[in-house]
Parts: structure tokens; C-alpha cells; sequence
């Protein structure tokens, strides 16, 4: 019985949940992984180009704010509040219900969770969002790669206070550091590996900063930790040991609020001496640092591993029921690498080619699609070399598909390679289908109809629905909850095609169709036909009106 269920849990489990320590297409963290790959250009998200240069403005706010250190600053305002003890706060988004607190002073915070609100979905929650813009940012500053672990869960609500504030004494700063998992040394370091971009803003902290407003030029009166505040270096350090130091938490007027001098001392300086000796040693240690910063969450979330980028993944690419009867396949496929051939490629002299398996597991020479590059589908990724390619192409039903490889190589004199997906092939069903056909989405208060097509030969239907998710906007926050709506698909009728059924359902979304919300709208089908589960994930929001 045991055995059984033992056996029972982990075919439920798989292939999501295995942790074979090689990350496999299709994933729960797809998404996350394409955000983190993809930096700029064709199918990027924004996220680096919105702290591009590191000294950016959050786009449409005054002059001398800084977008890099304001998420890392929220992020860390969002952790603050960890109690290791009890297991509750960290990184969970709960920063979001926070803002009008004293301990998280000014507009920063909101900023930050505007900019991260329409990223939100099914499958990134804000929390995973800020994490990785830190991720991202800090790299683009010229900063340590930190590992980025997807897989936080938001909170719903706020949760207890507990933000070290300037004016608080050494002793509380220390027992604040260390309810939230971090040592007297470590507390050191992770002030000056945040103290490092970004400075005080007079605006928020007048009792620390005085006539430092200059509007036009520097609107909110910021004085900047260091030098360099938009390189992510060890300068904080340097300065801070040569006396030449500018921090206004260090050299400010007011002797209450210099918590970065009384924390930068509190080992007699051992750990700023170690910082401001060894750039590298201090990128290192804020790597590893800010890595458990954002890794802090609450007791039971469980994170993923580490996100790699993949060699070859699909890129939205989804197979569709056109209204003849056919198949198509449509979407990119990705090629990412580190090495000087990948950095040197002409993506318009890449051989690229799909090449599929049938639906029962069948080869043949017209199986296969060549990819195609265009000047608009150039991109970039802070971590290597990045191209991507599209693909579309009819798939005969009779057929089917069940899985595809990718055959290419960085130039055409090369060798091709065969990219395999870990070994089993890239999988796709040909069983629960999208269907464009009489699909639409109502208006505000009017049902949307979704339309599908599942096989008619593979036994009985036993249960097929729709998930709907759609981002919706929630009291005392500027971000957005994730609102899943789950109907039944209803039997209709044969198809355009012999070997396809055709599915229909109806519900209200309300979901804000064609505004701001709208493109982070998506939904899976799932369909149970003779005994076993087939999904179809990740559908694009509809923009047909009904
Ligand atoms: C005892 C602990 C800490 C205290 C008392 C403290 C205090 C402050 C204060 C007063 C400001 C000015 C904020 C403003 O003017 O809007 C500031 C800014 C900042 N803090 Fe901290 N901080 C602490 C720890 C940290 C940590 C651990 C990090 C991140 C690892 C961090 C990251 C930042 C950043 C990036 C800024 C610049 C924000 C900007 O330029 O908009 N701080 N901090
Ligand atoms: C803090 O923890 C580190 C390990 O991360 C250790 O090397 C260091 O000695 C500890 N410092 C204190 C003050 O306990
Ligand atoms: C120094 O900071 C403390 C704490 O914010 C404040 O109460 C005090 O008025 C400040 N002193 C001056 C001279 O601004
Ligand atoms: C630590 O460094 C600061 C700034 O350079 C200096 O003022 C202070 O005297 C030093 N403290 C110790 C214990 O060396
Ligand atoms: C490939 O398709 C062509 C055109 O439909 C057909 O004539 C040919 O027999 C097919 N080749 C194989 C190996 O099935
Ligand atoms: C941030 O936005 C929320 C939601 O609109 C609002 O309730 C809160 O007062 C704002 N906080 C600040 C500091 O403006
Ligand atoms: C679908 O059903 C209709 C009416 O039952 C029939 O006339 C038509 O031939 C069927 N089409 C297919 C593709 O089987
Ligand atoms: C709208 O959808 C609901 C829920 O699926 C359903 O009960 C209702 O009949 C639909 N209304 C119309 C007018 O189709």
C-alpha cells in the first residue's frame, strides 16, 4: 500500500518536480528562465533595459533617483523583516502592503512594485520578479553573478514590522540582523554590499542630509554612499578605510542616524579593511551575501535550483487547431552560449532545424521545419550569447507530433549539433488543442468563450477544463494578485478535422480585456482522455472580442 502510494506520487510528481539537477523543457520556471536569459531585444521582458545605464531613473521620475538601488533597496526592506525563529516573512512580496510604514520612508517602494506589477503571472510572482531584477540589476552594474533560485510564494497580506532603521543603536541592529539569519560580520557585510549604489535622499531623511536639493538637477536631494554609485565596486570600503568617505550614514552631521559608521566599525573594522583591500573578494562576498538575502523566505517555501540558462529551448512555441483541420506549429527557438564562437556567430549564418517525431513515436525525412532569423529578432543576455529563430509550420494530424530535437550549429561550416532536451526529446501532445475558431473574450461583464479540439481516438474524456489566470488588482497594493478561473469544457460536436473533437466553454473573467492587465493573461487546457492527463500550457491571452 505504502509502495503503491509511494509509486502513485511520484508519477504525480513528474516531470515538474524531479530534481534530475538538469532543468528540463517544459518547466514551471520557463518563464522566470527566458527573463533571466534574455536581457534585451527580441523577447525580453524590459527588466534590464529599465536599469540601463546602472545609474537610471525609473522611467517618467525625477532626475537622481536610481532604479538599481531602489530595488535593492525594496528587496531588502522586504527580507528585513524575516524572523528566523518562527519561520514567517522574508522575501514574499509582503513589502507590497508595507509601504506607508516609517521603516520603508518614500516612494521608492511603490515605484518598485509598479514596475513589477504587470510582470506578475501564473508563473512569476512579484516576489520572484523583484529577486531576479536585483539579480539582474546588480549584474548589470558590473556586480557578481548571483544565483537566482525561482519558486517564492506572495504573501497576501502584511506581515510584522522590523526594518533597521538610522537612528536605532548598534545592540538593535545586531539583534535585527540576527532574527533575520545574519551575524555580526555578515550584518557588515550586507550594509556595504547595499551601500554601494545609491545614496540618502534628503526628501526622506532630513534629519541626516541638508541642502543637498538642487532642482532641477537633483530634485529629491540625494547624497550618493560612495564615488560610484553607479558601479557595483568596493568603493563604500575603500572610502570608508581612507577617510576620503562621503556616505552621509558614515559622515553625516547628525551623529544619531551614522548607523553605517557604527556598523562598519563594529569588528574594529576587520571586514571593511578585507573589502577595501580586494575588489574582488568584496564582489565574491556580496554575491554570496545577497544570494541568501534573496533566498531568505518564509519556512515552507520551497525553492527551485538554480536557474542556468539552457543551450536550445523552445520559445513560445505552441502547436494550435486552425479552422481547416490542420496543425500548425508556431513560435522561436533559443541558442544560448558562453563561448567566443557562440559571442561571434552571424545568426543569419546558423543552420537551425526542427525536426519531429510522430505522434506514435515514428521518423520520417519531411518531419522536420527550418528555422529562420531576421534583423528584428536580435537580442541580448548579460550572461553570453543569445539568438533566436522562428519556426512555423503545418503538421499533418494523421501524423502528429509527440516530441522534436533541434539540429544547428553556430555557423554553416560546422558540424551540426543535435540538441535533445536531456535526452528524451523536446515534448509536445497533440491531444488537447487550443482552438482559435469562435474563441473570443468578452467585455466587461460578458462571458469569454474558449474553444478546443481533443483527439476522438485515444479513448473516453473523461474531464477536460480550462484554467484561466488573469492578474487583478487588490486593496493597499500596487501589485497584482493572480485570480485562476477553472471551467468545464463541454462536449460540441465533431471537427474540420476526422480525428479531432470539438470542446467549447463559457465564463466570466472580467479581467480587464485590452487594458494594462491584459497581456499577462494566460491559460492551460487539461483534458484526461483514456486514463491519462495531457495539458496544453501557456496559451496567449485572446484579443478576439465576442
Ligand atoms: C542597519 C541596516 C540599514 C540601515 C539603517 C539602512 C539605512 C538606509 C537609509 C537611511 C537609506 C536612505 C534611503 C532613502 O533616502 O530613501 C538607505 C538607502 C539604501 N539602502 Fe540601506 N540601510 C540598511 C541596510 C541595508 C541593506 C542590508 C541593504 C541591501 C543589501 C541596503 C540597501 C540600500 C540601498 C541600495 C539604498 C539606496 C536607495 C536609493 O538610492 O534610493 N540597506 N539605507
Ligand atoms: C559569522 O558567520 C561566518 C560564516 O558565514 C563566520 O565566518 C564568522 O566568524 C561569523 N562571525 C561572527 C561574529 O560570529
Ligand atoms: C538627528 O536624528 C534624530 C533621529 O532621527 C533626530 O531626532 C534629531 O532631531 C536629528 N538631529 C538633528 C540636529 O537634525
Ligand atoms: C575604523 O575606520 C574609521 C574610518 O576610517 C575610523 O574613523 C576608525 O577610527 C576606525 N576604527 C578602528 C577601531 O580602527
Ligand atoms: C514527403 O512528402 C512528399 C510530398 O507530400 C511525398 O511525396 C513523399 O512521399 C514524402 N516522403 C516520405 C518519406 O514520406
Ligand atoms: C503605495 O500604493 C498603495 C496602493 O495604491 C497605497 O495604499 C499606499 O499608500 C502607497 N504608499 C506610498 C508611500 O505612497
Ligand atoms: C460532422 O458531422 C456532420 C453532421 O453530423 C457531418 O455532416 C459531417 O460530415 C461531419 N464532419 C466530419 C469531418 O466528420
Ligand atoms: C457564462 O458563464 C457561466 C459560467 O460558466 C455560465 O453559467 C453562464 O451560463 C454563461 N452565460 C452565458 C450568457 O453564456
Amino acid at each position: 500500500m505504502y509502495l503503491v502510494s509511494l509509486i502513485l506520487n511520484l508519477l504525480i510528481l513528474a516531470p515538474w518536480h524531479m530534481s534530475a539537477n538538469a532543468y528540463i523543457w517544459p518547466s514551471q520556471y520557463d518563464i522566470l528562465e527566458d527573463a533571466y536569459v534574455l536581457s534585451s531585444g527580441f523577447g525580453s521582458d524590459g527588466t534590464v533595459d529599465e536599469v540601463t545605464p546602472c545609474s537610471a531613473t525609473p522611467a517618467g521620475n525625477s532626475p537622481g533617483r536610481q532604479n538599481t538601488a531602489e530595488w535593492l533597496r525594496t528587496a531588502y526592506h522586504d527580507m528585513a523583516t524575516y524572523n528566523s525563529a518562527t519561520g514567517l516573512g522574508g522575501l514574499d512580496g509582503s513589502i507590497q502592503f508595507e509601504t506607508d510604514r516609517p521603516e520603508n520612508i518614500g516612494t521608492a517602494m511603490n515605484t518598485t512594485v509598479q514596475f513589477f506589477g504587470p510582470l506578475q503571472s501564473k508563473r512569476s510572482s512579484f516576489a520572484d520578479r523583484l529577486a531576479l531584477g536585483v539579480v539582474l540589476a546588480i549584474k548589470n552594474c558590473g556586480g557578481p553573478t548571483i544565483p537566482f533560485r525561482p519558486g517564492r510564494i506572495d504573501a497576501t497580506e502584511a506581515g510584522a514590522p522590523g526594518v533597521p532603521q538610522p537612528e536605532q543603536s548598534l545592540e538593535t541592529h545586531v539583534a535585527a540582523f540576527a532574527r533575520q539569519g545574519f551575524n555580526m560580520t555578515e550584518m557588515i557585510g550586507l550594509v556595504a554590499c547595499g551601500h554601494t549604489v545609491g545614496g540618502v535622499h534628503e526628501v526622506d531623511f532630513p534629519q541626516t542630509v541638508h541642502g543637498a536639493i538642487t532642482t532641477p538637477d537633483n530634485p529629491e536631494g540625494v547624497v550618493h554612499f560612495d564615488d560610484s554609485f553607479d558601479v557595483y565596486d568596493n568603493h563604500i570600503a575603500v572610502q570608508y578605510i581612507d577617510g576620503t568617505n562621503t556616505d552621509p550614514l558614515v559622515v553625516g552631521f547628525n551623529t544619531t542616524t551614522n548607523s553605517d559608521a557604527r556598523i562598519f566599525s563594529a569588528d574594529g573594522n576587520r571586514t571593511m579593511q578585507s573589502f577595501a583591500a580586494d575588489p574582488n573578494f568584496f564582489l565574491s562576498r556580496c554575491g554570496s551575501l545577497l544570494e541568501r538575502m534573496l533566498n531568505t523566505v518564509p519556512a515552507g517555501v520551497a525553492l527551485g535550483d538554480v536557474i542556468e540558462p539552457l543551450e536550445v529551448k523552445p520559445h513560445q512555441l505552441r502547436l494550435f487547431f486552425d479552422n481547416t483541420g490542420g496543425l500548425t506549429l508556431s513560435g522561436d527557438i533559443r541558442i544560448f552560449g558562453t563561448t567566443s564562437i557562440a559571442a561571434a556567430a552571424d545568426p543569419a549564418d546558423m543552420p537551425v532545424t526542427l525536426v519531429w517525431t510522430d505522434r506514435n513515436g515514428g521518423k520520417n525525412s519531411n518531419y522536420s521545419t527550418t528555422a529562420t532569423w531576421d534583423d528584428f529578432m536580435a537580442a541580448t543576455s548579460l550572461w553570453g550569447a543569445v539568438q533566436l529563430f522562428s519556426i512555423s509550420t503545418p503538421i499533418d494530424p494523421a501524423t502528429g507530433i509527440s516530441s522534436f530535437v533541434v539540429d544547428w550549429a553556430y555557423n554553416s561550416q560546422l558540424p551540426l549539433t543535435t540538441s535533445d532536451n536531456g535526452g528524451s526529446g523536446f515534448p509536445l501532445q497533440d491531444v488537447v488543442l487550443f482552438q482559435r475558431t469562435g474563441s473570443c473574450h468578452g467585455t466587461v461583464d460578458q462571458n469569454s468563450t474558449v474553444n478546443a479540439v481533443i483527439r476522438n481516438d485515444m479513448g473516453d474524456v473523461t474531464s477536460a477544463y480550462i484554467e484561466y489566470t488573469h492578474s487583478a488588482t487588490q486593496i493597499g497594493s500596487m501589485a497584482l494578485k493572480q485570480v485562476t478561473i477553472r471551467a468545464d469544457f463541454v462536449h460540441v460536436g465533431n471537427s474540420t478535422s476526422p480525428f479531432y473533437d470539438t470542446y467549447t466553454t463559457s465564463f466570466l473573467s472580467n479581467d480587464g480585456f485590452l487594458t494594462l492587465n491584459a497581456d499577462i493573461v494566460s491559460f492551460d487546457l487539461f483534458a484526461v482522455v483514456g486514463g491519462k492527463t495531457y495539458s496544453s500550457l501557456d496559451n496567449p491571452q485572446l484579443f478576439t472580442g465576442c
